[in-house]
């Protein structure tokens, strides 16, 4: 049983130790200064926390998606590569949604933003969003209570001009295959058995 795992947080290996296994990536993210995440409903319904994670789409190809950080507990991001919206921008240099999300105005009080430039971003790298009704199906999942949706819908369709398709956590090779997990902390653990025989191993052991 590992004290500790790691996962790649904007390019960066993080470490995680001493943390509950019952501890959410939101709730971690928080914890660690990565506030521009943000906690709405915290139950999956708002898309305030969502932050991408790379992912193989069905033809194997790799790919971002965006999850809601709010959902996950922690130990599923063992060895995994996760952007959280501090990791969006090259430097000073805007990406190109959130540059667009600034001319088109899509922002008043800003707590949802953080969450659709990640949808945003997911949706920027996507070869299969390319209709009206697909960048409708890609925003659905994040709630404005404040700027309407209009001003989004418009920085989206300006952003994806030209977009190109390159990014370079996409190209990155060394987090091929999630880490097996068993961890534990303060008495709690976390298994993450990858086959029938030693998922039921586990039970015997943690009936
Ligand atoms: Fe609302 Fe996560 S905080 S979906
Ligand atoms: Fe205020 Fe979206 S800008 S909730």
């Amino acid at each position: 049983m590992s004290a500790s795992f790691d996962f790649s947080l904007n390019g960066q290996n993080v470490r995680v130790e001493n943390l509950s296994p019952n501890t959410t990536l939101l709730e971690f993210l928080r914890a660690t200064g990565r506030t521009g995440t943000k906690e709405g409903c915290a139950e999956g319904d708002c898309g305030a926390c969502s932050v991408a994670i790379v992912e193989r789409d069905a033809s194997g190809k790799k790919t971002f998606r965006a999850i809601n950080s709010c959902l996950i507990p922690i130990c599923l991001l063992a060895g995994r590569e996760v952007i959280s919206v501090e990791g969006v921008a090259c430097g000073t240099k805007l990406h190109p949604v959130q540059q667009k999300m600034v001319e088109c105005h899509g922002s008043q009080c800003g707590y949802c933003t953080p969450g659709f430039i990640m949808s945003l971003f997911e949706g920027y790298y996507r070869d299969d969003l390319t209709t009206a009704e697909q960048l409708d199906d890609q925003l659905c999942g994040n709630l404005c209570r404040c700027t309407g949706y209009r001003p989004i819908r418009d920085a989206a369709l300006e952003a994806f001009v030209g977009r190109s398709r390159g990014h370079e956590a996409l190209t990155k090779n060394h987090l091929e295959t999630p880490h097996v997990v068993s961890y534990e902390s303060g008495g709690e653990k976390f298994l993450r058995p990858t086959t029938l025989p030693e998922l039921f191993a586990a039970l015997t052991v943690h009936p």
